[in-house]
């Protein structure tokens, strides 16, 4: 059959050599068969050395949301707001106060006096009577000497307001047998005028106050028409002011 494929249309296809009859194999028409040649099975050989690294792979894909966290501690305290608006009026309240205790004006010191005098030109060099109260609670002046007697020591107002007619007048205001006020009014005839002073004096206890004229000079008038007064009064007293004080 070989030679007649060999012999027939192609010897070509020697080139291709057949399946040999005897072993199957494909060698070449008079080589030994190759069956014969190739030996038993080796073993298996042993395994080989590990490969070199791969090259790194593409991103996965997003994996699946976890589940919530465990609660944190609570935080600092922040810094202070800031004021809020005004808030609505209140309502008033209903309780009154405790009454006060009544004050005592009992010891509150006084000394004041207000007089005039009755008869015109008095005597000279000795104090003025001014004889006609005008006020005096306190009697601390006395009408029937003419002199003003210190019973509250302190500050002191004295003044007078005297008419002056058909002679002329000097008056003192005479304090502590000193002479403290001098004062002149040249007048004659039937010219009438007022004479005015006022004085401050800080008197103690027992000091004495009153009004004089001098000889020749003591033209003090009074009428139906014409008022003399002398009047005095405390300012301060001396108490007051270091209690106050
Ligand atoms: C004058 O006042 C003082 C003190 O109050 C008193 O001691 C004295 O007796 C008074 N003198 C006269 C004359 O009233």
């Amino acid at each position: 059959e070989v030679e007649q494929r060999m012999q027939g249309q192609c010897s070509l296809a020697v080139r291709r050599a057949p399946e040999c009859l005897v072993c199957g194999a494909q060698h070449m028409l008079g080589a030994p068969h190759t069956a014969w040649l190739l030996g038993m099975k080796g073993e298996k050989g042993s395994k080989g050395d590990i490969g070199i690294e791969g090259i790194h792979g593409t991103d996965g894909k997003q994996g699946e949301k976890g589940a919530p966290g465990s609660k944190g501690e609570k935080g600092d305290l922040g810094p202070l707001g800031m004021m809020g608006p005004l808030g609505p009026k209140g309502i008033p309240g209903s309780a009154r106060g405790v009454k006060g205790s009544k004050g005592d004006n009992s010891k509150v010191p006084r000394s004041a006096f207000s007089a005039s005098l009755s008869k015109a030109f008095p005597p000279p060099n000795t104090p003025i009577k001014f004889d006609k109260i005008l006020y005096n609670d306190q009697e601390d002046y006395n009408p029937s000497t003419g002199k003003f007697n210190c019973s509250i020591p302190g500050a002191y107002v004295f003044t007078y307001h005297l008419t002056v007619r058909g002679r002329p007048a000097r008056i003192s205001i005479v304090a502590q047998n000193k002479k403290m006020v001098r004062t002149r009014e040249t007048l004659y005839g039937q010219e009438i005028d007022q004479a005015s002073f006022l004085i401050i004096l800080k008197l103690n206890a027992g000091d004495q106050v009153w009004l004089e004229v001098a000889r020749d000079w003591n033209g003090v008038y009074v009428s139906a028409e014409d008022d003399s007064i002398f009047t005095g009064f405390l300012l301060y007293p001396d108490d007051v002011f270091e209690t106050l004080v």
